[in-house]
């Protein structure tokens, strides 16, 4: 652990020696623990994001922007060739080479939960948990293929020892508790307008989780990525928390991203309506990226092929495949960092906590989404939308509880 000098000495060089403004008053336990906190900032990011002066579209390159739609693997295709798709992935899962990513670092603010998301109880005659949800969608693979499928679960400091207790208390849900692993995704400072780091507390800085984008790097900074190594593992299917009709390791996409020889396989749901908002992968400047619904034009929007499907039309749903060896090509400087402008709570200079009505400050993400562009190419994967896709994410409406649970009855599960 770095000294009081020490300290003093690197916060001085990256102009951040406000972190240690209320040393003195701390106990030796919280000096300690602030000493860790600032050993963990990255500070040459936050150089970087200071020399561009924060600008926020800087990555987006705008101007230079050229679309071209991706052929998507349809419905019909996987169907055609089901067999040897089916019998190459589930070979694969027999030698386990495959790992499950389960994404559960996120906070669910639109869902307004204060712990982890999957532990919310989409139950209606009997509880029937989201992490439940999930671990049973996976056993239908491990059944099936007769192997445990190495699951690793990334959960934020916020919610680490609430989700480990919770699988736990629930003997993981029936799964191989052999077979489960958790890390904790990295956190990033946030900083005021300036770059300065803020601290929430007077021993605490303002951290918050980094994105979904930091799995990877995450899983390598926390170690297991030894265990990833000692599996055996070539693929790596990242999916999100809040989808219970999610299909894991689903042994027909990993036959398929296998065979094409791609470095990433992403499952898409087709458009059924031009200006439905979801994020489409595509080719931009020739590299596969998923571009939001507003940054196409209407006429690529509009634009159909010759049989009247529309060009621009796989939705992505989170649910990822990657290769990993070139998982371990991506550096972690190339992911595109989102900034966003926020209201952070703070102490000011007299240790006061303040709570601003105004936006104070940036804080920074990357997504999952970025390591497509970076992988270099991607096979598109067609999925049945009603049978695969039931995200939860507000309270009410669209993406909710309740249309989740109608999608769950429709696939005949009882809640
Ligand atoms: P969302 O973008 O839906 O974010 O995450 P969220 O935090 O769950 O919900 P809101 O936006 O606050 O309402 C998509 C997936 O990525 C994970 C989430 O847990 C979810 O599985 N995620 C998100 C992380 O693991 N870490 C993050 O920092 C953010």
């Amino acid at each position: 652990m770095l000294s009081y000098e020490e300290l003093q000495t690197l916060l001085k060089k990256e102009g951040q020696e406000h972190l240690l403004r209320f040393y003195d008053e701390l106990s030796a336990e919280e000096q300690a623990s602030l000493a860790r906190q600032i050993e963990r900032v990255d500070f040459s990011l936050i150089d970087y994001f200071k020399q561009k002066n924060f600008n926020k579209g800087e990555h987006k390159e705008e101007d230079k922007k050229e679309l071209a739609p991706m052929k998507i693997m349809s419905l019909a295709e996987i169907e055609a060739q089901k067999e040897s798709l089916y019998a190459e992935g589930v070979k694969l899962l027999k030698a386990q080479k495959v790992g499950a990513i389960l994404l559960a670092g996120g906070q669910g603010s639109r869902l307004g939960v204060s712990g982890p998301k999957g532990k919310v109880d989409i139950g209606v005659t009997k509880t029937v948990y989201i992490f439940e949800m999930l671990i049973r969608n996976l056993m239908d693979v491990v059944n099936g293929a007769g192997a445990w499928v190495p699951l690793f679960v990334m959960t934020s400091e916020k919610n680490d020892a609430e989700t480990r207790e919770f699988f736990a208390e629930q003997d993981f849900f029936g799964y191989n508790k052999d077979f489960v692993h958790f890390y904790m995704q990295d956190m990033m400072p946030a900083v005021d307008f300036e770059g300065k780091i803020l601290l929430e507390g007077k021993g605490q800085i303002a951290f918050s989780p980094n994105g979904n984008g930091g799995w990877f790097s995450s899983l390598v900074k926390s170690g297991l990525i030894d265990a990833v190594n000692a599996y055996g593992i070539e693929w790596l299917n990242v999916f999100a928390v809040d989808n219970v009709l999610q299909r894991i390791a689903d042994p027909c996409f990993v036959g398929a991203s296998s065979l094409s020889g791609t470095n990433c396989g992403a499952k898409v749901v087709r458009k059924n309506h031009p200006d439905e908002k979801v994020g489409v992968l595509c080719l931009e400047n020739g590299q596969p990226n998923i571009v939001e619904y507003y940054e196409l034009t209407d006429t690529l929007r509009n634009a159909k092929d010759e049989n009247g499907d529309y060009l621009y039309a796989g939705g992505v749903i989170l649910n990822y495949l990657f290769r990993l060896s070139k998982l371990h090509e991506i550096n972690n400087l190339q992911m595109p960092y989102h900034i966003a402008e926020k209201k952070i709570p703070y102490v000011d200079g007299e240790g006061k906590l303040v709570t601003p009505a105004e936006n104070n400050g940036y804080k920074f993400e990357t997504l999952v989404l970025s390591m497509i562009r970076l992988c270099g190419d991607c096979l598109p994967y067609e999925i049945v939308r009603e049978k695969e896709f039931a995200p939860i994410k507000n309270r009410a409406g669209v993406d909710s509880v309740e249309s989740a649970r109608e999608l769950l009855r429709l696939n005949g599960v009882e809640l």
